[in-house]
């Protein structure tokens, strides 16, 4: 049976894969536990690289790769298989010629899904997100993790269980549990695998990655990637904006040809949408404020050095943020962002 027949992936290294230290470093503790037989797990926020390192671990592996993504619909059978397939017979009797006989016989087969085929035959099977998918879709993992055996459920015949192949290797991500539409997973899971927890990369890999995916250079992706975490700094989002944010306000102003300046209109209409300014529901005396935040970041990290003299020389604007006020609301400040800010109207 060959690859495509079991809906599988021949993963590649890709040549804008970025390795910088920190990115070889979670790549090394990867594979040397998926090496040592041991399943892996990458957790994390949004946007973190999560996705990405699970299919550069997959690649190294050089085994086939069967992709699973979490789905709150997913039974068990969506995992391991079902009786999903037809196999149809028709006979046509014309033995004696004016009496024509047909009988047509459809009856229902069993298909063995990815998770059956990884385990068979020793690929490496990658659940993304695999939290999306209820806990009961995901107990059949049990067995598979820790006896090495997957039970089949009935209706396919002949095997009971299927020996796990010792090839078989599992990469499972999975986004915080605060996150809408993920469940929590069973502790026994959990246990079954080693967990890599990662976070928002360093300033230096963020760099990287935007120049890479952009084709900017270094210099312009070190001014987006400077904007965009200080936003994230400023936690007025839920979902405070990742590297990809940094990846779309590169990509967009290299294809419309924009300078990466305060000054020009593209740039910081693309930072106003990407940044999702307008999704800030904060205001002092009735004044948007996130406008003005993102002015300020933007006159900081990438005014030309003639506005740059101008803004310095410019009355402060009522509406500006003050460190110290958000540092005074700090503990106002929850996983879900910005709830209260003193001095601001938080909608
Ligand atoms: N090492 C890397 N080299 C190049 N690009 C990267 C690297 N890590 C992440 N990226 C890029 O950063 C973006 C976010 O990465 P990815 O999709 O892997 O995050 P994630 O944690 O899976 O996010 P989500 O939880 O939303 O699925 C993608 O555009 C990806 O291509
Ligand atoms: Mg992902």
């Amino acid at each position: 049976m060959n690859a495509e027949d079991l809906s599988l992936l021949a993963l590649k290294q890709k040549p804008d894969f970025v390795e910088t230290p920190v990115v070889r470093s979670l790549c090394e503790r990867a594979t040397s536990y998926l090496n040592a037989g041991y399943p892996i797990h990458f957790s994390g926020p949004a946007g973190t690289g999560k996705t990405t390192l699970a299919m550069h671990a997959a690649a190294k592996m050089g085994r086939p790769v069967a992709l699973i993504h979490g789905d709150d619909e997913y039974g068990s059978s969506d995992l391991v298989g079902g009786q999903l397939g037809y196999r149809s017979t028709r006979v046509v009797d014309n033995f004696i010629h004016s009496v024509m006989k047909t009988e047509e016989n459809v009856a229902k087969t069993w298909v063995d899904h990815r998770l059956t085929n990884a385990c068979k035959y020793g690929f490496t099977v990658i659940y993304d997100e695999f939290n999306r998918s209820r806990p009961e879709a995901n107990n059949v993992l049990l067995a598979i993790l820790e006896e090495r055996l997957l039970e089949m459920p009935s209706g396919r015949v002949n095997e009971g269980y299927i020996s796990v192949h010792p090839n078989f290797r599992a990469i499972f991500t999975s986004n915080p549990e605060e996150y809408a539409g993920v469940h929590k997973t069973q502790d026994a899971l959990l246990d079954r695998m080693i967990t890599i927890t990662v976070g928002q990369y360093d300033r230096e890999t963020e760099v990287e990655i935007t120049a890479a995916k952009s084709g900017l250079a270094r210099a312009d992706a070190e001014r987006i990637v400077d904007i965009v975490r200080e936003f994230r700094g400023l936690g007025v989002h839920q979902l405070p904006p990742t590297v990809r944010a940094s990846i779309m306000i590169a990509r967009v102003a290299s294809l419309r040809g924009a300078s990466i300046r305060s000054e020009d209109p593209i740039f910081r209409e693309t930072c106003r949408d990407v940044l999702r300014i307008d999704a800030i529901k904060v205001t002092r005396e009735g004044t948007p404020a996130a406008s003005t935040w993102l002015d300020e970041i933007l006159d900081r990290n990438c005014a030309t050095a003639k506005n740059e003299a101008r803004r310095r020389s410019a009355p402060a604007r009522g509406l500006s943020l003050k460190r110290q006020e958000l540092e005074g609301a700090e503990a106002l400040f929850s996983g879900n962002g910005l709830q209260e800010c003193k001095g601001f109207d938080v909608n």
